[in-house]
């Protein structure tokens, strides 16, 4: 829970500091371009290109109000993934890559859907960077070190791949329960595979995603947009980007 959340916001947060950045729904829900573009539905995205790779990425590239922020929906053939095994799609994710790379793009986040498999997998073994969102919540945290064996698994596919770590999200700092679920994660998982940065429980996000709106981008948001930027400037940390192009997988 609390990926596409961090997904949107973290991209807006390295877009408002002029990073080139596509924000991909790659979620067959989609639940990016739900939030972000009223008639995302509607919109020739990602799925569509993994059935025709020959469309060109500007049909699929939705500018938002913010120059160096762009958008690609999840489309119309997102029930693509049933056909799809690990590896089967491997190429054309490539070739998304490679074209966002070539129209200028300095950072790919993509939007999975929950999961390493099928089309999330084979963006995984493509990435050059991952993300684990993980609620901080008691069920929750006692996945986490299967998880990572399962990206463990994924390293071998694709020994390029920088794992981030596990990102904390809708911590209750109120709630000792919630506290106490973020202190074992940290215990469970070695230090530096959980972000420093904690992304707190705030009803401003439920408003933000109703209103299709980063949360920086609301009056109300100056205060919550620190924590992404805090993020970002974290994950700059971990991934060189003035080398070119990263995907970041979310
Ligand atoms: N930090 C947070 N605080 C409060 N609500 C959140 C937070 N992160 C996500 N949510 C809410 O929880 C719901 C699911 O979040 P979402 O990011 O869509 O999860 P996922 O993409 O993993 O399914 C949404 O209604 C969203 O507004
Ligand atoms: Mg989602």
């Amino acid at each position: 829970m609390g990926k596409t959340t961090l997904s949107i916001n973290l991209a807006h947060a390295f877009a408002r500091v002029g990073v080139r950045t596509l924000l991909v729904d790659a979620d067959p829900q989609g639940s990016v371009g739900l939030s972000l573009t009223r008639q995302s539905r509607l919109l020739t995205g990602f799925y569509d290109f993994l059935a025709d790779p020959g469309i060109p990425l500007d049909r699929l590239v939705v500018p938002t109000r913010l120059e160096t922020f762009s958008l690609v929906a999840s489309g119309q053939a997102s029930d693509y993934e049933a056909g799809g095994g690990m590896g089967t799609h491997l190429a054309r994710v490539r070739a998304f890559m490679r074209n966002a790379a070539l129209r200028g793009f300095d950072l790919c986040l993509i939007d999975t859907a929950a999961g390493l498999f099928g089309v999330s997998g084979d963006i995984i073994a493509s990435s050059d960077a991952i993300l684990v969102p993980q609620q901080a919540e008691p069920l929750g945290i006692r996945s986490v070190p299967k998880l990572l064996e399962g990206l463990n698994r994924l390293r071998v596919m694709n020994p390029h791949l920088t794992v981030l770590g596990v990102c904390l999200t809708m911590v209750q700092n109120d709630l000792a329960e919630s506290r106490e679920a973020a202190m074992a994660l940290r215990e469970l998982l070695p230090q530096e595979m959980v972000l420093k940065t904690q992304i707190p429980r705030d009803s401003l996000f439920v408003r933000a995603s109703a209103r299709g709106l980063p949360i920086g981008v609301l009056e109300e948001g100056a205060g919550a947009q620190i924590v992404f930027d805090s993020l970002r400037a974290e994950i700059e940390g971990k991934l060189d980007l003035s080398d070119g192009y990263r995907n970041l997988n979310g």
